[in-house]
């Protein structure tokens, strides 16, 4: 059970990263696998309530790895932290499935108090280099957050998030939806072929909008016309016997 989880974590990073050539390669180069390594180690040791040594070996992770994972954070499966460099997990940081860091990522706290002050990252979700989530905010499953960018509120799953503050934009070529690792879209950018829900909904939203405006315009010309025949005058017999013309 053990050695099938970890191939399949080595496999995840694999199809995730177009870089890795075997799982050799993952295995022996990657901090990031490294770093999950010591977190599971860690993680159990703060479980048992070994805390210092939860952190020393955590310490020592961090040293050899350059990513720093708290050893009370929860996290799920397949987690891919890529190059790795600078990564912060803070303590009450949950991850579920099939996530994805770079480099410099920080999942921190804005709060000193002892409570759950740091992310919840569901699953599928992808976090751009350099890129800071703070706070007990929740970022929903396959949602993207772009390099650079600060997120301070919840985020919706799905969506792609740029800037600082992030905000939602809308990917110029095709948005991820799935969280699965086969459609994975290699550093958050999708590829042209896939499905792009979120086009399709505006296309539909188009459509919609289209169709009203013809309605409207088409009760607007039979309002128009109602209102000119009762405004028109009614007409006197004689006059209307005169505009007749003259009778032979
Ligand atoms: C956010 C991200 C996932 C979006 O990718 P995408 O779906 O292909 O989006 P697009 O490139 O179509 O960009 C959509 C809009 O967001 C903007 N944008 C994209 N990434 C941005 C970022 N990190 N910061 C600010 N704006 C960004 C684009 O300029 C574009 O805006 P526009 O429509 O006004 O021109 C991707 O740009 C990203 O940052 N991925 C992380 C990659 C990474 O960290 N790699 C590290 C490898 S070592």
């Amino acid at each position: 059970m053990f050695f099938k989880n970890l191939i399949d974590e080595i496999d995840s990073m694999m199809a995730r990263d177009p870089a890795a050539r075997s799982r050799l390669d993952v295995v022996f180069s990657y901090p990031g696998f490294h770093a999950m390594i010591f977190y599971r180690l860690t993680h159990r040791l703060w479980r048992w309530r070994l805390l210092f040594l939860g952190r020393l070996v955590s310490q020592i992770g961090r040293w050899l790895t350059g990513i720093e994972i708290h050893p009370g954070a929860e996290i799920g499966r397949r987690l891919f932290i890529d190059h790795g460099m600078g990564v912060v997990v803070g303590e009450t940081s949950i991850l579920g499935d099939d996530v994805t860091l770079y480099q410099g990522v920080t999942l921190g706290g804005t709060s000193l108090a002892a409570v759950k002050r740091h992310p919840t990252l569901e699953d599928g979700v992808v976090v751009g280099a350099g890129a800071q989530v703070l706070g007990p905010v929740t970022i929903g499953a396959g949602a993207r957050i772009g390099a650079n960018a600060v997120v301070l509120k919840d985020v919706p799953g799905g969506v792609t998030m740029v800037g600082i503050p992030a905000r939602v934009v809308q990917p110029r070529a095709k948005q991820m939806d799935s969280v699965t690792d086969k459609e994975f879209c290699a550093y958050g950018t999708p590829s042209a072929d896939l499905p792009d829900p979120v086009a399709r909904a505006i296309d539909g939203l188009c459509d919609q909008v289209t169709s009203i405006q013809a309605q409207v315009k088409d009760l607007e010309q039979r309002l128009e016309e109602a209102e000119r025949g009762a405004e028109a005058p009614e007409q006197p017999v004689e006059e209307r016997a005169d505009a007749a013309g003259p009778k032979n």
